[in-house]
């Protein structure tokens, strides 16, 4: 059993990058809570991280052969751009759980409307990096009891 977690443009800056929107984890020091949580699982965990979208595309589509159970996604400003990721995972038909670490309703208005949301097992907004760790500990439960 695997999940794969996707990180968009820019969120190799986490730690650094406006903290007050962001938090101060960085994002190894998250990938790396991930991991741990999911060995512990049972459950092989793979993380990638990229700033450009068409990268992004290609490992979505690598799951139609890899086997990924499950899929925890931050598009990062792709989440308000990009119909080609959403494409992608509607072609591979991974269930997936939307994750932004701000509380993206409550800033501008062009970061309400998402390309991914509807078509999302779920979407956690505003909790910081604890929202990745709920949407494995959800990942985790949801592939243990299939
Ligand atoms: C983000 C919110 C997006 O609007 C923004 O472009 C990001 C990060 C978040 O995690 O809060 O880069 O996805």
């Amino acid at each position: 059993k695997s999940i794969l977690v996707l990180h968009g443009p820019n969120l190799n800056l986490l730690g650094l990058r406006e903290p007050e929107h962001y938090g101060s984890d960085t994002l190894s020091s998250i990938n790396q809570t991930l991991t741990d949580i999911a060995t512990q699982a049972g459950i092989a965990l793979e993380t990638f991280q990229s700033n450009t979208e068409g990268d992004l595309v290609t490992k979505i589509q690598s799951i139609a052969t890899t086997k990924v159970d499950f899929v925890i996604i931050n598009p990062a400003a792709f989440t308000h751009t990009s119909v080609a990721m959403r494409d992608a995972l509607s072609a591979v038909k991974v269930p997936f759980i939307e994750v932004h670490l701000s509380n993206v309703y409550a800033r501008e208005a062009f970061r309400h409307h998402s390309y991914f949301t509807d078509i999302a097992v779920g979407v956690i907004s505003g909790l910081g990096a604890h929202g990745y760790t709920l949407a494995l500990d959800y990942a985790i439960r949801r592939i243990n009891h299939s």
